[in-house]
């Protein structure tokens, strides 16, 4: 059922959405490793298992498919297996009313060492009026791991216009923070497992 009711790409949406995909399919065939060649557009419909009482999706529904969408992106880029590294504060702008469609789209904004951020911009849209609102904005780490469990050493990635670099230099903001408040949590949970011992 979520097979049928999931399209990619350009199947997802107007001529935007196409020639996005198109050409990061040619990027992906020239082998580039730049940001645009690991877009990934999916779209889905809120139907009643996705909805809670309110008849509104379900703030985790949507969590999973962020998941998803981010996932692939990242996969793309590095082309072996990834984890969910952390993903930052989601802030759920607008709810999504059941029968609206969901439209995900997902893109690396920078490669690390190991690991990379993939960005993913959620909107919905009214299937008879056509309109669109912004639902939230999500920020994902992924590792990328080997099937051994190594974690691997990613590919550059190579930025080719402004938009990605001004992309790539709010991710390299937003890396200095969450590692900041990773490193807090592992020390807290260090201690906390210290003293129950
Ligand atoms: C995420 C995970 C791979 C990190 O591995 P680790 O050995 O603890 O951490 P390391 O210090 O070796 O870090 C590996 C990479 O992850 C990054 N990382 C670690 N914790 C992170 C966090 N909370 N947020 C973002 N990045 C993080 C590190 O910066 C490093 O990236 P880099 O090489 O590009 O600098 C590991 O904790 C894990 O496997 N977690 C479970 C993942 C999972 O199952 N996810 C599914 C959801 S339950």
């Amino acid at each position: 059922m979520s097979d049928a009711k999931t399209t990619t790409e350009a199947k997802s949406g107007g001529t935007s959405a196409a020639q996005a995909a198109d050409s990061s399919a040619s990027a992906r065939a020239e082998g580039k490793k730049t940001p645009h060649a690991t877009d990934c557009v999916m779209t889905q419909i809120v139907l009643p298992g996705d909805s809670n009482a309110l008849g509104t999706a379900f703030g985790g529904r949507i969590m999973q498919w962020i998941d998803l969408a981010a996932a692939i992106a990242c996969q793309r880029h590095c082309r072996s297996r990834v984890v969910t590294a952390s993903i930052d504060d989601v802030h759920f702008v607008a709810p999504v009313k059941m029968g609206m469609a969901v439209e995900l789209r997902a893109r690396v904004n920078a490669a690390f060492r190991t690991s990379m951020e993939a960005g993913v911009r959620i909107e919905s849209e009214d299937p008879v009026t056509g309109e669109r609102a912004h639902v939230c904005t999500a920020y994902l780490t992924f590792v990328s791991i080997a099937e051994s469990g190594e974690h691997l050493v990613v590919p550059t990635l190579v930025l080719e216009t402004d938009e990605d670099r001004r992309r790539h230099a709010d991710a390299l903001e937003r890396r200095a923070l969450r590692l900041v408040r990773a490193q807090g949590r592992r020390a807290r949970h260090a201690e906390q497992t210290a003293e129950k011992k």
